[in-house]
Parts: C-alpha cells; structure tokens; sequence
C-alpha cells in the first residue's frame, strides 16, 4: 500500500524567523505516523530547517543536473544532500516557465537528485489552454514520459499532478478530473516503469487547503498533496496533514 504523503512548497518564501512554524509541523507529523510529511524550503533555510526538525523530511525546491563546475547561481544535488536535504521538487511548473527548463533538462535533474541519494517529487500539469482544448491528458502524460528519470521506483520517486491554472489561483479541479488525471498518469506509468508503477505515488498539487483536502486526498490514485500557500504556516498546514491521516 502506497503511504500518504504531504509535501509543502515555500517557493520563494521564508526566513530564518519562519522556521518557527516547523515546530507545529513536527508536532503533527509525529501525531500521524501514517503519513509522510515534506517541507520544500528555499536553499538558504535547508541546513537550519534540517537541525530544527526530524519527523519532517526537509527537502530543496530544484537542483542542477550535474554535480559540480561552471553554473553560476545553480545548486547541485550533492550540494543539497551534503546540508541535509533528503529530496528535491524538479519540473515545477514555475521554473519550466520562468528558468525555460525542458522535459530532458527535468529527467537530468531527476536523475542527478537520486544519484545523490535524494528522493524526488516530478512536477507534471497543463496549462488552462490544454484543458479547455480538451487535450490535458495527453499534454500532461507525454511530459511525463519525457522526464521520466531512468529507474524509476517507488522508494524514490514521486509524481505530482498540478494544473498550472489551479496553482495560487483558488480554482482546482473536480475530484472527477483529479482522478481522472490520475488513473492516466498511473496508466502511462505501467508502460513506462512496469512493475514500479504501482508503487510510485501520485500527489496532487494547487490551491489544497484545508477545506478541499479531504475531499481531493480521497479521489482515486491521490496518494498525497504538494501544497504552496497553505504550508507556510502551520495552522493552515497542520489541517492538511491530517485530512490524510
Ligand atoms: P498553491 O498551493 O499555492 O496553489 O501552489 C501549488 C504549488 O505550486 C505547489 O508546488
């Protein structure tokens, strides 16, 4: 049985002072030892975030396809690894528009986070145009396949669902059209990663909180939530956590 798990994304939010909030965030993920509880925090708060905290796997919000050189700006999966990250986001909707990253720039990342022992969650969704054309499904499992990292397993890796027109907006799907997403992902999953595909969960991501999470974490093949706004603070956050327990 594949175990929930709620992965927070801070995006380019938070400070030394925010870290207060983890407390709560640890407190809860104790309480519900069912589920796995994640925290995407900016690069600069990893290391203080990891000291702070432990039933919460603190994790980075992207690293670079390879280990080390000539990148300015960039940080490497090694990098994050050696500070205490246990996971990295790649392919967030966010950075494929505005970094103009690629589906092979998101399988190298991929790849290059498990190479250095980090756990992945992949980014995969359509735009509003892609949905009301009636093609998101196709859209949607095609960027899977093409950043689908080599090896794909279960014990790594993760897939998160998120609409780019459901992200920060207030508007999500149905549940219908969640599961529906989802029962697709799975299925491209079973031709591309075999047996693994079973194991691999699927998270759903954009505008969760905590009046809606009941309801999408019991739709068909959601096995968890990445979540942006609601998991700033703990008192929107927490709810989430334990609409999953
Ligand atoms: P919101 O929850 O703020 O819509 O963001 C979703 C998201 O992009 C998480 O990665």
């Amino acid at each position: 049985m594949r175990r929930k798990l709620i992965a927070g994304n801070w995006k380019m939010n938070g400070s030394l002072g925010a870290l207060a909030e983890l407390d709560a965030i640890e407190a809860a993920a104790t309480g519900t030892p069912g589920v796995d509880v994640a925290v995407a925090v900016p690069a600069t708060l990893i290391n203080p975030a990891v000291e702070r905290v432990s039933a919460v796997a603190i994790g980075a919000q992207d690293v670079h396809q390879g280990e080390c050189g000539a990148h300015t700006g960039c940080i490497s999966a090694v990098m994050v690894r050696e500070v205490g990250a246990r996971f990295s986001i790649v392919g967030h909707s966010e950075r494929r528009a505005d970094q103009a990253e690629s589906d092979a720039h998101v399988k190298g990342k991929a790849e290059a986070a498990r190479a250095a022992g980090l756990s992945v969650i992949l980014c995969v969704g359509e735009s509003l145009e892609d949905r009301d054309a009636g093609r998101a499904e196709q859209v949607v499992t095609d960027q899977l396949a093409r950043s689908l990292p080599q090896g794909a397993a279960g014990e790594w890796l993760s897939v998160a669902y998120e609409p780019i027109w459901a992200i920060g907006t207030g508007r999500t799907p149905t549940v219908e059209d969640v599961a529906a997403m989802h029962g697709a992902l799975r299925a491209r999953l079973r031709e591309l990663a075999g047996g693994e595909a079973d194991a691999i969960r699927l998270l759903y991501g954009g505008s969760v909180n905590d009046a809606n999470a009941a309801a999408l974490l019991g739709a068909g093949d959601v096995d968890g939530a990445l979540v942006g706004g609601a998991s700033l603070t703990a008192a929107k956050f927490v709810p989430i956590i334990e609409a999953a327990a």
